[in-house]
Protein backbone atom coordinates (compact mmCIF):
# COMPACT_ATOMS: atom_id res chain seq x y z
CA UNK A 1 0.00 0.00 0.00
CA UNK A 2 1.76 3.22 -1.30
CA UNK A 3 -0.37 6.66 -0.03
CA UNK A 4 0.31 10.21 -1.11
CA UNK A 5 0.03 12.85 1.83
CA UNK A 6 -0.77 16.80 2.11
CA UNK A 7 -0.23 19.21 4.84
CA UNK A 8 -0.91 22.30 4.80
CA UNK A 9 -2.88 23.42 8.13
CA UNK A 10 0.10 26.03 9.13
CA UNK A 11 2.75 27.45 7.89
CA UNK A 12 4.52 24.59 5.82
CA UNK A 13 3.24 23.04 2.47
CA UNK A 14 4.36 19.37 2.63
CA UNK A 15 3.61 16.47 -0.25
CA UNK A 16 5.11 12.82 0.74
CA UNK A 17 4.90 9.43 -0.38
CA UNK A 18 4.50 6.57 2.08
CA UNK A 19 4.85 2.93 2.07
CA UNK A 20 2.81 0.57 4.24
CA UNK A 21 6.24 -1.33 4.90
CA UNK A 22 7.27 2.41 6.71
CA UNK A 23 9.90 3.70 4.00
CA UNK A 24 9.73 7.07 2.97
CA UNK A 25 9.72 7.29 -0.66
CA UNK A 26 9.91 11.38 -0.62
CA UNK A 27 9.22 13.61 2.05
CA UNK A 28 8.86 17.39 0.77
CA UNK A 29 9.00 20.84 2.70
CA UNK A 30 8.54 24.09 1.50
CA UNK A 31 8.97 26.12 4.80
CA UNK A 32 7.28 29.90 4.67
CA UNK A 33 9.31 30.82 7.87
CA UNK A 34 10.62 34.11 5.76
CA UNK A 35 7.44 35.46 4.29
CA UNK A 36 5.88 35.38 8.01
CA UNK A 37 9.11 36.14 9.96
CA UNK A 38 8.33 40.12 9.48
CA UNK A 39 5.31 39.68 11.14
CA UNK A 40 6.64 37.97 14.34
CA UNK A 41 3.84 35.17 13.42
CA UNK A 42 1.94 33.36 11.07
CA UNK A 43 -0.42 35.12 8.88
CA UNK A 44 -3.08 33.38 7.66
CA UNK A 45 -4.06 35.03 4.31
CA UNK A 46 -0.44 34.79 3.42
CA UNK A 47 -0.20 31.02 4.34
CA UNK A 48 -3.24 30.47 2.25
CA UNK A 49 -1.83 32.00 -0.86
CA UNK A 50 1.75 30.65 -0.42
CA UNK A 51 0.12 26.91 -0.05
CA UNK A 52 -1.99 27.41 -3.26
CA UNK A 53 1.35 28.86 -4.84
CA UNK A 54 2.97 25.81 -4.02
CA UNK A 55 1.20 22.49 -3.82
CA UNK A 56 0.62 21.31 -7.08
CA UNK A 57 4.64 21.33 -7.74
CA UNK A 58 5.27 20.21 -4.66
CA UNK A 59 2.61 16.50 -5.22
CA UNK A 60 4.82 16.66 -8.86
CA UNK A 61 7.98 16.49 -7.36
CA UNK A 62 7.22 14.21 -4.17
CA UNK A 63 5.79 11.20 -7.07
CA UNK A 64 8.90 12.41 -9.07
CA UNK A 65 11.43 11.80 -6.64
CA UNK A 66 9.52 8.51 -5.05
CA UNK A 67 9.72 7.39 -8.53
CA UNK A 68 5.99 6.22 -8.86
CA UNK A 69 2.91 8.23 -10.39
CA UNK A 70 -0.81 8.90 -9.47
CA UNK A 71 -1.64 5.74 -10.69
CA UNK A 72 0.54 3.66 -8.43
CA UNK A 73 -1.37 5.40 -5.24
CA UNK A 74 -3.76 3.41 -3.04
CA UNK A 75 -4.93 6.55 -1.55
CA UNK A 76 -4.75 10.13 -1.18
CA UNK A 77 -4.23 11.70 2.72
CA UNK A 78 -4.28 14.97 4.00
CA UNK A 79 -4.28 17.14 6.87
CA UNK A 80 -8.19 18.08 7.13
CA UNK A 81 -7.66 19.88 10.56
CA UNK A 82 -7.56 21.33 12.79
CA UNK A 83 -5.09 24.59 11.51
CA UNK A 84 -5.58 27.41 9.62
CA UNK A 85 -8.24 27.15 7.78
CA UNK A 86 -7.62 28.89 4.11
CA UNK A 87 -4.31 26.53 4.19
CA UNK A 88 -6.54 23.17 5.32
CA UNK A 89 -8.54 24.14 2.44
CA UNK A 90 -5.90 24.25 0.41
CA UNK A 91 -4.54 20.74 1.11
CA UNK A 92 -8.25 19.08 1.40
CA UNK A 93 -9.06 20.36 -2.26
CA UNK A 94 -5.71 19.39 -3.80
CA UNK A 95 -6.49 15.84 -2.04
CA UNK A 96 -9.87 15.28 -3.39
CA UNK A 97 -9.08 16.17 -7.08
CA UNK A 98 -6.62 13.87 -7.15
CA UNK A 99 -8.73 11.08 -5.55
CA UNK A 100 -11.71 12.03 -8.17
CA UNK A 101 -9.47 11.98 -11.11
CA UNK A 102 -7.81 8.77 -10.40
CA UNK A 103 -10.83 7.18 -8.58
CA UNK A 104 -8.63 6.76 -4.58
CA UNK A 105 -9.41 6.62 -1.36
CA UNK A 106 -9.41 10.03 0.40
CA UNK A 107 -8.52 10.22 4.10
CA UNK A 108 -8.89 14.01 5.98
CA UNK A 109 -6.20 12.91 8.17
CA UNK A 110 -6.18 14.96 12.04
CA UNK A 111 -3.38 16.80 12.56
CA UNK A 112 -2.60 15.66 15.41
CA UNK A 113 -3.04 12.37 14.50
CA UNK A 114 -0.58 12.34 12.25
CA UNK A 115 1.89 13.77 14.94
CA UNK A 116 0.36 11.01 17.26
CA UNK A 117 1.45 8.28 15.05
CA UNK A 118 4.70 9.38 13.90
CA UNK A 119 6.84 6.47 16.28
CA UNK A 120 4.92 3.61 14.67
CA UNK A 121 6.25 4.97 11.42
CA UNK A 122 9.85 6.06 12.27
CA UNK A 123 10.24 3.30 14.94
CA UNK A 124 7.66 0.36 14.36
CA UNK A 125 6.07 0.88 17.82
CA UNK A 126 3.12 -1.05 19.03
CA UNK A 127 0.23 0.09 20.99
CA UNK A 128 -0.66 1.25 23.21
CA UNK A 129 1.92 3.48 24.75
CA UNK A 130 1.74 7.55 26.50
CA UNK A 131 2.14 10.27 24.26
CA UNK A 132 3.21 13.92 25.46
CA UNK A 133 2.26 15.93 22.10
CA UNK A 134 4.15 19.38 22.54
CA UNK A 135 3.88 21.54 19.76
CA UNK A 136 2.92 25.25 18.26
CA UNK A 137 -1.15 24.80 18.98
CA UNK A 138 -1.35 22.05 21.57
CA UNK A 139 0.05 20.74 24.59
CA UNK A 140 -1.49 17.10 25.52
CA UNK A 141 -0.94 13.74 27.24
CA UNK A 142 -2.49 11.02 25.56
CA UNK A 143 -2.70 7.42 26.06
CA UNK A 144 -2.35 5.87 22.08
CA UNK A 145 -4.33 2.28 21.70
CA UNK A 146 -4.81 2.63 18.07
CA UNK A 147 -6.05 4.89 15.30
CA UNK A 148 -9.24 6.63 16.02
CA UNK A 149 -8.29 5.90 19.69
CA UNK A 150 -7.16 8.24 22.00
CA UNK A 151 -7.88 8.65 26.32
CA UNK A 152 -6.73 12.11 26.73
CA UNK A 153 -5.00 12.54 30.52
CA UNK A 154 -4.20 16.02 30.57
CA UNK A 155 -4.17 19.22 28.52
CA UNK A 156 -2.98 22.84 28.26
CA UNK A 157 -5.03 25.00 30.64
CA UNK A 158 -3.79 28.33 28.34
CA UNK A 159 -1.18 28.61 26.00
CA UNK A 160 0.58 25.61 24.26
CA UNK A 161 3.65 24.96 24.68
CA UNK A 162 5.28 25.95 21.30
CA UNK A 163 3.48 29.09 22.10
CA UNK A 164 4.99 30.06 25.13
CA UNK A 165 8.54 29.09 23.49
CA UNK A 166 7.87 31.46 20.31
CA UNK A 167 6.15 34.34 22.79
CA UNK A 168 9.13 34.50 25.57
CA UNK A 169 11.47 34.09 21.77
CA UNK A 170 9.61 37.36 20.89
CA UNK A 171 9.71 39.28 24.18
CA UNK A 172 14.01 38.63 23.97
CA UNK A 173 14.22 39.95 20.83
CA UNK A 174 14.17 36.27 19.27
CA UNK A 175 13.15 35.93 15.75
CA UNK A 176 10.29 33.48 14.98
CA UNK A 177 9.63 30.57 15.22
CA UNK A 178 10.57 30.97 19.09
CA UNK A 179 11.39 27.77 19.83
CA UNK A 180 14.86 27.02 17.58
CA UNK A 181 16.04 30.41 18.81
CA UNK A 182 15.63 29.83 22.30
CA UNK A 183 17.13 26.15 22.46
CA UNK A 184 20.57 27.84 20.68
CA UNK A 185 20.45 30.75 22.48
CA UNK A 186 20.12 28.92 25.90
CA UNK A 187 23.70 27.12 24.86
CA UNK A 188 25.35 30.47 25.94
CA UNK A 189 22.98 31.00 28.69
CA UNK A 190 23.08 29.68 32.79
CA UNK A 191 19.93 28.07 33.27
CA UNK A 192 19.79 28.61 36.94
CA UNK A 193 20.28 32.62 36.68
CA UNK A 194 16.48 33.19 36.78
CA UNK A 195 13.95 31.34 39.06
CA UNK A 196 11.61 31.21 37.00
CA UNK A 197 7.92 29.54 37.87
CA UNK A 198 7.48 26.02 36.77
CA UNK A 199 3.65 25.82 36.53
CA UNK A 200 1.59 23.39 38.09
CA UNK A 201 4.78 21.66 39.75
CA UNK A 202 3.04 19.03 42.41
CA UNK A 203 -0.57 19.10 41.42
CA UNK A 204 -2.32 15.74 41.23
CA UNK A 205 -3.69 15.88 37.69
CA UNK A 206 -1.66 15.68 34.04
CA UNK A 207 -2.98 19.57 33.24
CA UNK A 208 -0.47 22.36 31.98
CA UNK A 209 -0.13 26.02 32.22
CA UNK A 210 2.36 28.44 30.74
CA UNK A 211 1.49 31.87 30.77
CA UNK A 212 2.76 32.24 34.28
CA UNK A 213 5.41 31.70 32.98
CA UNK A 214 5.49 33.78 30.38
CA UNK A 215 4.53 36.89 32.44
CA UNK A 216 7.48 36.03 34.55
CA UNK A 217 9.80 36.13 31.75
CA UNK A 218 7.92 39.65 30.85
CA UNK A 219 8.62 41.02 33.83
CA UNK A 220 12.17 39.94 33.92
CA UNK A 221 12.48 41.65 30.51
CA UNK A 222 11.13 45.04 31.94
CA UNK A 223 13.83 44.75 35.09
CA UNK A 224 16.67 43.65 33.00
CA UNK A 225 18.87 45.25 30.68
CA UNK A 226 18.60 42.83 27.71
CA UNK A 227 21.79 41.81 25.89
CA UNK A 228 23.20 38.84 24.52
CA UNK A 229 23.97 37.61 27.98
CA UNK A 230 20.60 38.59 29.48
CA UNK A 231 19.10 36.68 26.32
CA UNK A 232 20.96 33.81 26.93
CA UNK A 233 20.55 33.23 30.36
CA UNK A 234 16.60 34.01 29.77
CA UNK A 235 16.40 31.28 27.29
CA UNK A 236 18.19 29.18 29.09
CA UNK A 237 16.37 29.64 32.72
CA UNK A 238 12.94 29.55 30.61
CA UNK A 239 13.65 25.88 28.69
CA UNK A 240 14.90 24.66 32.34
CA UNK A 241 11.53 25.35 33.82
CA UNK A 242 9.68 24.26 31.16
CA UNK A 243 11.63 20.75 30.94
CA UNK A 244 10.91 20.42 34.58
CA UNK A 245 6.45 21.32 34.39
CA UNK A 246 6.53 18.84 31.56
CA UNK A 247 8.49 16.05 33.33
CA UNK A 248 6.13 17.14 36.42
CA UNK A 249 3.10 16.20 34.43
CA UNK A 250 4.07 13.06 32.64
CA UNK A 251 5.40 11.58 35.71
CA UNK A 252 1.65 11.86 37.01
CA UNK A 253 0.29 10.46 33.36
CA UNK A 254 3.41 7.98 33.62
CA UNK A 255 1.10 6.50 37.14
CA UNK A 256 -1.90 6.77 35.33
CA UNK A 257 -1.09 4.97 32.52
CA UNK A 258 0.92 1.93 34.53
CA UNK A 259 -2.74 1.28 36.10
CA UNK A 260 -5.07 1.79 32.84
CA UNK A 261 -2.75 -0.09 30.25
CA UNK A 262 -0.56 -2.48 31.67
CA UNK A 263 0.71 -3.55 28.70
CA UNK A 264 2.07 -0.61 27.68
CA UNK A 265 5.78 0.33 28.51
CA UNK A 266 6.72 2.89 26.01
CA UNK A 267 6.32 7.21 26.54
CA UNK A 268 6.67 8.89 23.02
CA UNK A 269 7.08 12.44 22.49
CA UNK A 270 6.29 14.00 19.40
CA UNK A 271 5.10 17.90 17.66
CA UNK A 272 7.30 20.53 17.01
CA UNK A 273 8.58 21.03 20.75
CA UNK A 274 9.44 17.52 20.60
CA UNK A 275 12.54 18.65 18.60
CA UNK A 276 14.28 20.44 21.31
CA UNK A 277 17.40 18.51 22.32
CA UNK A 278 17.27 19.70 26.37
CA UNK A 279 12.99 18.23 26.47
CA UNK A 280 14.25 15.24 24.77
CA UNK A 281 16.81 14.43 27.70
CA UNK A 282 15.07 15.08 30.31
CA UNK A 283 11.72 13.02 29.05
CA UNK A 284 14.36 10.27 28.46
CA UNK A 285 15.86 10.29 32.07
CA UNK A 286 12.26 10.26 33.11
CA UNK A 287 11.33 6.86 31.06
CA UNK A 288 14.68 6.01 32.28
CA UNK A 289 13.93 6.05 36.06
CA UNK A 290 10.19 5.03 35.26
CA UNK A 291 11.35 1.69 33.38
CA UNK A 292 10.10 3.43 30.37
CA UNK A 293 11.17 2.60 26.97
CA UNK A 294 11.52 6.68 25.40
CA UNK A 295 11.10 7.13 21.89
CA UNK A 296 11.42 10.55 20.10
CA UNK A 297 10.83 10.94 16.15
CA UNK A 298 13.73 12.36 14.17
CA UNK A 299 13.53 16.51 14.46
CA UNK A 300 12.56 17.04 11.15
CA UNK A 301 9.51 14.36 11.53
CA UNK A 302 8.73 16.42 14.81
CA UNK A 303 7.92 19.28 13.22
CA UNK A 304 4.88 19.69 10.76
CA UNK A 305 5.38 17.08 7.80
CA UNK A 306 3.44 15.30 5.28
CA UNK A 307 4.96 12.14 5.96
CA UNK A 308 3.49 11.26 9.46
CA UNK A 309 -0.15 12.22 7.10
CA UNK A 310 0.53 9.63 4.66
CA UNK A 311 1.63 7.28 7.28
CA UNK A 312 -2.00 7.81 9.53
CA UNK A 313 -3.73 7.62 6.07
CA UNK A 314 -1.74 4.43 5.49
CA UNK A 315 -2.89 3.05 9.01
CA UNK A 316 -6.76 4.52 8.65
CA UNK A 317 -6.67 2.54 5.11
CA UNK A 318 -5.40 -0.16 6.78
CA UNK A 319 -8.81 -0.16 8.74
CA UNK A 320 -10.83 1.41 6.00
CA UNK A 321 -11.77 4.29 7.71
CA UNK A 322 -11.99 6.67 4.45
CA UNK A 323 -14.08 9.80 3.82
CA UNK A 324 -16.05 10.91 1.25
CA UNK A 325 -15.48 13.79 -1.31
CA UNK A 326 -17.97 16.38 0.75
CA UNK A 327 -15.27 16.40 3.80
CA UNK A 328 -15.30 19.71 5.38
CA UNK A 329 -12.27 21.01 6.52
CA UNK A 330 -12.44 21.98 10.83
CA UNK A 331 -10.21 24.64 12.20
CA UNK A 332 -11.22 22.89 15.15
CA UNK A 333 -10.47 19.26 15.36
CA UNK A 334 -9.95 17.94 19.41
CA UNK A 335 -8.40 14.11 19.09
CA UNK A 336 -10.83 12.44 21.57
CA UNK A 337 -13.34 13.52 18.77
CA UNK A 338 -12.27 10.96 16.79
CA UNK A 339 -12.55 8.41 19.45
CA UNK A 340 -13.67 4.79 19.17
CA UNK A 341 -12.39 4.68 23.08
CA UNK A 342 -11.27 1.38 23.92
O1 LIG B 1 4.26 20.75 15.28
P1 LIG B 1 4.68 22.08 14.76
O2 LIG B 1 5.71 22.13 13.67
O3 LIG B 1 3.43 22.90 14.28
C1 LIG B 1 2.22 22.83 14.98
O4 LIG B 1 1.44 21.87 14.71
O5 LIG B 1 2.03 23.69 15.86
O6 LIG B 1 5.20 22.91 16.02
C2 LIG B 1 5.66 24.22 15.90
C3 LIG B 1 6.11 24.69 17.26
C4 LIG B 1 6.52 26.17 17.29
O7 LIG B 1 5.91 26.77 18.41
C5 LIG B 1 8.03 26.11 17.44
O8 LIG B 1 8.57 27.24 18.13
C6 LIG B 1 8.21 24.83 18.21
O9 LIG B 1 7.27 23.94 17.67
N1 LIG B 1 9.57 24.29 18.05
C7 LIG B 1 10.44 24.16 19.07
C8 LIG B 1 11.64 23.68 18.50
N2 LIG B 1 11.46 23.53 17.15
C9 LIG B 1 10.17 23.90 16.90
N3 LIG B 1 10.32 24.41 20.38
C10 LIG B 1 11.39 24.19 21.17
N4 LIG B 1 12.58 23.77 20.70
C11 LIG B 1 12.77 23.50 19.38
N5 LIG B 1 13.94 23.08 18.92
ZN1 LIG C 1 2.02 20.19 14.00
Amino acid sequence: MIVLGIETSCDETAAAIVHEDRTILSNLVVSQMEDHRPFGGVVPEIAARSHLNHIDGLVKRALAEATIAFEDLDGIAATGGPGLIGGVLVGMMTAKAIALVHDRPLIAVNHLEGHALTARLTNGLEYPYLLLLVSGGHCQLLAVSGPGAYRRYGTTLDDAVGEAFDKTAKLIGLPYPGGPAIEQAAKYGQADRYPFPRPMLGRPNCDFSFSGLKTAVARTVQNTRVNQETVANIAASFQMAVGEALEDRTRNALQRFKTEYPAGTTLVVAGGVAANAHLRAVLAALAAEENFRFVAPPPDLCTDNAAMIAWAGIERLQQNLTDTLDFAPRPRWPLEDLAVIS
